[in-house]
């Protein structure tokens, strides 16, 4: 079964979060399955593509409104992700460094998509599957079906994962003319109140969709930023799949990022020494309990929380609590975390920035890691922690719900909080100092946490379950 994954991001490839874990995992998954999976990506001037090889497989050009683009298809030469590997490159488009936030990203990303079906269309491939990942390809399973330029593939079984449903890469009509000609009868399938969305026309299209976990899926019928009633009336076409992980790239005991190995039947020694380099590393003791943050500072994280939280606990547990951030994002709540530091000198690091080695450490080395999420579609951060025998204190939503049970509760080895708010990390926090003392109930957790298997073989069985339903015959 051959499968193309589309998206805006993979490991190692270009990183901004959980959705490059997920791309560039999942496909080497499915083909130890035996599918023959691939992932096509824009082309990202980055460290990987510059030290990788590549040969140019396709050349065209395409049109976006009235200006003419030519474009390659790059494919990296030894497949060493465990994948077949396709860029999309198009001077003055798809060529740049940074993944998002360019003023003219919904162009660039209409031209990908259009490149992508140009390609398989042209180069009379027959995919079986075709997988879009988050709205930046969400305009894919309505021009496979209406546009009578790719009629070939127009029966294409679509799967989207909606890995956040608060972004919908929304567009107004002044930007229909970078469209190619659509079948105007269903040109309503592309809008969302009065604007063409590409998350809504992706769920209204596709043949199934799928939530990154059971939870979130329930969660975007009354919170997906306005697409609540289009969650409710499509439910029966979607499925939620939790998210795994990348157990060679995550592996505690042979991570070539951290200080030490920690061995899943015996972690305190490993998570001693790896707290320790960490600890030293930030100037930090390594006798205090240690609890740290990792992760886009974004209201949907709760990061906003994070300076008032921090300075509560900071002062209520007065030389008794250390707290590392590692983040970026918000320039307001970066500078309000920056700023505690001079109020906390001795107990209180942060590194304002993006650090893949850093965040490694900081899973091996702390006791506990936070995530107050307003919104958590699955979460990584939490799987990565418990991989590396570290504490999860969880807000319950989406994800953090169906992978986290709370240590008070039967076989249970987090901690876990109903509310977003100062007041619930707070208390968290008081639960985290408490179970620290109990060293040898946190041995226990620890033991339990790493004997947990969150790892992608289930998942993806349940992705290539779903393909089959599509495409039974393969
Ligand atoms: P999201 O995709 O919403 O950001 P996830 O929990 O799914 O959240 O994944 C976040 C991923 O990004 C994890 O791999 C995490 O370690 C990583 N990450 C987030 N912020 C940073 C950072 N500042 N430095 C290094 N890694 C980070
Ligand atoms: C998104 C979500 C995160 C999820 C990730 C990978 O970025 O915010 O919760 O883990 O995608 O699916």
């Amino acid at each position: 079964m051959r499968v193309f994954h589309l998206a805006a991001e993979c490991y190692p490839v270009a990183k901004v979060g959980g959705l490059a874990d997920v791309v560039g995992a999942l496909p080497k998954y499915q083909n130890q399955e035996g599918l023959q999976a691939a992932v096509v990506l824009p082309y990202y001037n980055r460290k990987f593509v510059q030290e990788s090889e590549f040969d140019v497989v396709f050349e065209a050009s395409n049109l976006l409104g009235t200006k003419r683009y030519e474009f390659q298809i790059w494919k990296e030469r030894t497949n060493k992700l465990g994948f077949e590997l396709f860029l999309i490159y198009m001077p003055g488009l798809l060529d740049r460094e940074e993944v998002y936030c360019y003023p003219d990203e919904r162009e660039q990303f209409i031209a990908f998509q259009l490149a992508f079906l140009d390609w398989i269309n042209w180069s009379q491939q027959k995919p079986d599957i075709i997988h879009c990942h988050d709205h930046h390809v969400g305009l894919i399973p309505f021009l496979l079906k209406y546009s009578a330029l790719y009629k070939r593939l127009a029966n294409t079984p679509t799967v989207f994962t909606i890995h956040n449903g608060q972004y919908h890469g929304a567009f107004g009509y002044d930007k229909f003319k970078y469209l190619p000609e659509v079948d105007m009868n269903h040109a309503g399938l592309l809008d969302w109140n009065g604007a063409i969305n590409p998350l809504a026309s992706a769920i209204k299209c596709c043949y199934k969709y799928t939530a990154v976990s059971p939870s979130y899926l329930n969660e975007l019928e009354y919170q997906s930023n306005g697409l609540e009633y289009l969650f409710w009336l499509e439910k029966a076409r979607g499925q939620g799949i939790i998210n795994g992980i990348d157990t060679e790239v995550w592996d505690p005991a042979g991570d070539p990022m951290i200080a030490a190995p920690i061995q899943a039947g015996t972690p305190d020694e490993g998570k001693q020494k790896n707290k320790a380099a960490l600890c030293e590393h930030f100037g930090l003791s390594p006798d205090l309990p240690l609890i740290s943050f990792i992760g886009r500072l974004v209201t949907e994280k709760g990061a906003d929380l994070l300076p008032q939280a921090f300075q509560n606990s900071l002062d209520k547990h007065a030389g008794k609590l250390n707290i590392i951030m590692l983040g970026a994002g918000d320039k307001e709540t970066e500078a309000a975390l920056e700023a505690l530091k001079e109020k906390y000198p001795v107990n209180y690091k942060t590194f304002i920035g993006y650090n893949e080695a850093l965040a490694h450490q900081i899973y091996a080395g702390s006791d506990f890691l936070l995530m107050p999420s307003r919104v958590e579609p699955c979460g990584l951060n939490q799987l990565y922690a418990l991989r590396y025998g570290t504490v999860p204190m969880v807000r319950r939503t989406g994800g953090l719900i169906d992978t986290v049970v709370d240590f008070g509760d039967e076989g249970g080895y987090g901690i876990c909080f109903r509310q977003s708010s100062t007041a619930d990390i707070e208390h968290a926090t008081d639960r985290a100092l408490e179970l620290y003392e109990n060293q040898e109930h946190l041995q226990l957790l620890r033991k339990r946490m790493m004997a947990l298997d969150f790892s992608w073989n289930q998942s993806a069985q349940q992705y290539i379950n779903l393909y089959k339903s599509l495409k039974p015959n393969i």
